[in-house]
């Protein structure tokens, strides 16, 4: 383990901004890691993953710890489940091309999902009918502060829609060192409920779907739609699909007839966030070296060497622009640095 000092972090965020960081190490295990929280000479740290859900938007002017915690290990296995314990550091579509591998079920659907296994919980990524929380048992994480590893069943991970209690009361306090799911060994509960899948494996020309056949109908969509973040630098949906009131949806559906929707409860309702920015005209507008994705709008592009900064600028405009011609608050799905 070496303490690095001004190292770009280009490569180690899946939009490719390339700031400093003034120093960086890698830590490979919980001993590591506690030991360089505990170096009093860089009182200031900043805890990285994959990188696949931040943009930075200036150097970081402080000690950056990349997580580099490699395992995955069979805790139990029955004739109809398996429980599968995989640590922090591990890129997450590797993982799920493991579990493809060893037939285990449940995680095809987030296929080539970008970054980590230990950002997974932090905001339960989910595509495809799916997300984390439907396998989720539980996670280990470490308290910055106090140094103790908790353990955080499903349901204090308090998961809903791209949320988690780490991302509210809890945000910035634990590191996630690893986390246990539930997947399936037989009998595996194919979800092909999202109308995309269906479409994709009518094409793919099979009847009864195996879990490598949906993790390939998701692989196949994920890239016609979706930018390489090797090729060009993004972070997914930079926004969150919003969450707004049945009256303003019926207000709204008055001057916009065609506005998709999805049902999320008695009361609300949830709108792709896609339509309003593509509606907006802002779908494919290129603003030199960085704009918004011409095959899904919600996603934000770096196309060579871009400033954070100015993505972000963008990402605002976009947000004033949806509150001024649907009085709908678009919320950040990336972490701004
Ligand atoms: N749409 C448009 N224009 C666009 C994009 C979307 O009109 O440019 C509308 C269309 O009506 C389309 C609908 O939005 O039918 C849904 O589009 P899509 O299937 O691409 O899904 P999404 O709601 O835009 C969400 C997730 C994605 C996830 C897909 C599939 C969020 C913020 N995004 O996108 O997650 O892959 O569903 O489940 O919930 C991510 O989080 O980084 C991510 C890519």
């Amino acid at each position: 383990m070496e303490i690095l000092s001004n190292i770009s972090l280009k490569q180690y965020n899946t939009f490719g901004i390339d700031v400093k960081a003034k120093h960086f190490v890698s830590v490979k295990s919980v001993e590591e890691l506690k030991f360089v929280l505990n170096l009093e000479a860089f009182p200031e740290k900043f805890i990285l993953g994959g990188g696949s859900n931040m943009l930075l938007t200036k150097d970081v002017d402080v000690l950056v710890i990349h997580l580099d915690l490699k395992n995955i290990e069979i805790i139990s296995k029955n004739e109809d489940t398996v429980i599968v314990k995989v640590a922090t550091g591990e890129n997450w579509h590797d993982f799920v091309l493991w579990c493809l591998e060893h037939n285990f079920g449940g995680i095809e659907n987030l296929s080539l999902i970008p970054g980590n296994v230990g950002a997974t919980p932090i905001q339960n990524i989910g595509a495809y009918g799916v997300e984390l929380k439907d396998v989720f048992v539980s996670c280990e994480a470490l308290h910055i502060n106090t140094q103790k590893v908790r353990i955080f069943t499903k349901e204090e991970c308090k998961f809903e829609y791209r949320n988690s209690i780490f991302k509210q009361d809890l945000k910035g306090k634990y590191v996630i060192l690893n986390i246990t799911l539930e997947l399936t060994n037989k009998n595996h509960k194919i979800n092909t409920s999202y109308g995309a899948i269906t479409e994709e494996l009518k094409k793919m020309k099979v009847e009864s779907p195996s879990i490598q056949d949906v993790s390939n109908a998701v692989i196949t969509i994920r890239e016609s739609k979706l930018p390489n973040p090797k090729v060009i630098g993004n972070s997914g949906s930079f926004f969150k699909n919003p969450i707004i009131s049945k009256s303003h949806f019926n207000t709204l559906k008055i001057n916009f007839p065609e506005l998709p929707s999805y049902s999320v409860s008695e009361e609300n309702i949830k709108i792709p966030a896609g339509w309003l920015i593509e509606h907006l005209g802002f779908k494919g507008k290129r603003f030199g070296n960085y704009g918004v994705h011409n095959k899904q709008a919600l996603v934000l592009v770096n196309y060579d060497d871009a400033k954070g900064e100015d993505i972000f600028k963008l990402s605002q405009l976009i947000q004033s622009t949806v509150k001024r011609i649907f009085d709908i608050n678009l919320e950040l799905e990336v972490n701004i640095i």
